[in-house]
């Protein structure tokens, strides 16, 4: 069992601790008040409530269907149960398109119990990020494959593998930061550019898809219990093996993700 399970409530400053220290943090996907106490008792330190509900609880094949209501529904749900992570919810689909829609919709996960919330896109939501930072909410800015562009990107595909492109976004990442992220999300992109860009900014990144190196990994719940549709190169189902259920599961996925022995070579891309 890991020891590093703490009875206080996680901030953003106890993962900018994991950032400087060199350790790492987990994250998984939370929809429900029943899961969410599961996950924040395992030692999850960030519950994301993801627009991937879309697709894992609604069995839509994007998210793109997803509203601000049901955002806010499940970030209720999830506040419920929480014991003491830090709570991250997704703007959805269209959701920020406008200052002023963005601030609206931000606060309104914020009022239903989120404690930052997370926006997908590259230089373009670089003056939303410094619009949502100077009005007090954090922001995590997920980078790489971004599934609300599914249908521009033409598939869930790696991104950043020809150096043109995987220099866009380590210098997108490097905006975003400057911009007043306070948390980088990479999903699907090669290891190396995963690993380079966690190197060169302060803030914690987050991968997913994106290597062993980054300063702390998500997934999605339904992945690490083995029960989505598909199942895509990055994903370990956790509780195959599990001895006690799904917490066992839960904490199998902590004990390797802080362990290091979670994401191996065969989980990345290179
Ligand atoms: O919505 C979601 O679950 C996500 C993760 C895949 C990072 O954005």
């Amino acid at each position: 069992m890991y020891t590093h399970k703490t009875n206080s409530n996680v901030t953003l400053s106890t993962l900018q601790d994991f950032k400087e220290r060199g350790e790492k943090f987990t994250c998984l996907t939370a929809y429900d008040a029943c899961f969410a106490s599961i996950l924040s008792e395992a030692g999850i330190e960030v519950m994301l409530i993801g627009d991937s509900l879309g697709m894992v609880l609604q069995g839509h094949d994007s998210t793109l269907p997803v509203t601000m209501d049901d955002m806010i529904y499940h970030t209720q749900c999830v506040k419920r149960g929480n014991k003491r992570s830090l709570l991250m919810a997704d703007l959805p689909f269209m959701s920020y398109a406008s200052e002023t829609q963005t601030l609206e919709n931000a606060a309104a996960l914020m009022r239903a119990g989120a404690h930052m919330v997370k926006l997908e896109g590259g230089a373009w939501i670089a003056n939303t990020t410094k619009l949502l930072a100077e009005r007090g909410i954090p922001v995590c800015a997920h980078m790489g494959l971004t599934p609300q562009s599914v249908n521009r990107i033409g598939g869930f595909h790696v991104q950043g593998r020809d150096t043109t492109q995987a220099q866009q976004i380590l210098q997108e990442a490097q905006l975003l930061e400057d911009s007043g992220a306070n948390i980088l999300l990479l999903e699907c992109v090669p290891t190396s550019l995963a690993k380079t860009i966690t190197e060169s900014v302060n803030v914690p990144v987050i991968g997913i898809g994106a290597g062993p190196d980054t300063t702390a990994q998500i997934m999605v719940l339904h992945d690490v219990l083995g029960i989505s549709p598909i199942t895509p190169r990055f994903v370990k189902n956790f509780l195959i093996e599990s001895k006690n259920g799904i917490p066992g599961a839960i904490e199998a996925y902590v004990e390797a993700v802080k362990g290091k022995s979670f994401p191996t070579k065969d989980h990345c891309f290179n």
